[in-house]
């Protein structure tokens, strides 16, 4: 069954489909405008695992030339790729009224989402997100960007999609490691703001990764994420929260140089983001506990002598912390938790004693 989210902005307002069958639904797209064109970004592993699904999903839209095959990893989304792909653009003559169908994960989705923003001075994307975390996360809330040699993300655009598909017969190939990683992205939306939806998480158990459970988490997720963009459309102020377990999590990530994956980082970002609010006071120690077990039941790890890319090195992460883009004034803002379902945005005033945190947790 296909499940319908909408985000309501105006005359950017676009529906996100969700679940089995999503895919051939696409088609409507072609009634939309049949003078319309299309050009195909999609990741290489998934034209590979998905080819002859991907064309039915494509079968009566106008489709400009093959799809323009986007390499896996982080790497790909760079300024290098990025001209790339605008040239193959320019060379399918896409003009301002068409489109780009962006297939794949986080990956291809940020890169196809920023250069849609900047070519003719911005067309339409359509988000076909093929990881969890893409549905979950990346694929929603029109934020595009490519990363720099001096961090991820640094370059881009809020370019929001006009349709997002998330099919799940794509996830039927996706790696189970790759699958784990996206689900620290819905567990993320509860821990910000719905302990209820927590409750479910934690009732689900293992479970939870059957599909029925998964597309019922998945929606109240991306209808959480929904919630915010629409009140905060460019992080002015509460979209913000979304960051939650990002600002220790891209530290991890960028310490652990290439070894963890987002969403691995995210996980074990969200549970220090515990243990922090705790050590300040303004958090119960079982709300922490209760996070780590259900991350550590669902097969995501939090200790840091135990994660992919270890050992870390507290100087380097706070180091890396204090260049986040999210940061205001000098000071380091972190996404704090005063419970489950209760985040807030903290800067930090002592970051000597956030250096000793990470030190002891590190040990
Ligand atoms: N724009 C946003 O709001 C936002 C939010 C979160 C993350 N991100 C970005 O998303 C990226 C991470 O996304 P990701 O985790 O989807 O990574 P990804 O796009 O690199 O995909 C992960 C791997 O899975 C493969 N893959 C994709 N779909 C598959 C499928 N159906 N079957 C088998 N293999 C498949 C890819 O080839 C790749 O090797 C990061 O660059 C991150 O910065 C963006």
């Amino acid at each position: 069954m296909t499940e319908l989210v909408t985000i309501s902005l105006g005359e950017r307002s676009y529906e996100i489909l969700i679940g089995q069958g999503a895919w051939s639904i696409a088609q409507r797209l072609a009634a939309v405008s049949p003078e319309r064109r299309y050009a195909v970004l999609a990741d290489a592993n998934v034209l590979r695992l998905h080819k002859d699904f991907v064309e039915t999903g494509l079968g009566h839209l106008q489709i400009a030339g093959a799809p323009i095959e986007i390499p896996e990893g982080e790497t790909a989304k760079s300024f290098g790729m990025l001209e790339i792909v605008l040239s193959q653009l320019l060379e399918r003559a896409l003009e301002r009224g068409d489109a780009i169908i962006a297939i794949g994960g986080g990956v291809t989705g940020d890169l196809a989402g920023f250069a849609a923003a900047i070519y003719k001075r911005g067309i339409d994307v359509i988000q076909v997100p093929t990881t969890l975390l893409a549905m979950a996360d990346s694929s929603v809330g029109g934020k595009t960007a490519i990363n720099m040699p001096q961090g991820k993300n640094l370059v881009g655009a809020f370019h929001q999609p006009r349709l997002v598909v998330a099919d799940f017969a794509f996830l039927d190939t996706l790696p189970k490691r790759q699958l784990l990683a996206g689900y620290a992205e819905i567990i993320k939306a509860a821990l910000i703001g719905d302990a209820d939806f927590f409750d479910q998480l934690e009732y689900s158990n293992r479970d939870s990764l059957t599909a029925l459970h998964l597309q019922a988490h998945l929606k109240t997720a991306i209808q959480f994420k929904a919630d915010i963009v629409e009140a905060d459309e460019r992080e002015a102020g509460q979209r913000a929260l979304l960051n939650f377990g990002h600002t220790f999590g891209h530290a991890l990530e960028s310490d652990a140089k290439g070894a963890l994956l987002h969403g691995e980082a995210v996980a074990a970002g969200m549970a220090l983001a515990f243990d922090y609010s705790v050590r300040l006071g303004i958090c119960p120690e079982n709300d922490a506990r209760r996070v780590k077990d259900y991350l550590k039941l669902v097969g995501l790890e939090t200790g840091l002598g135990s994660l992919p890319g270890a050992p870390f090195t507290a100087e380097a992460m706070v180091e890396r912390m204090r260049h986040d883009k999210k940061n205001a004034g000098g000071a380091i803002r972190l996404v704090l938790a005063r419970g489950i379902g209760n985040a807030f945005i903290h800067e930090v005033a002592d970051e000597a004693d956030l250096l000793n945190f990470l030190k002891d947790k590190i040990q």
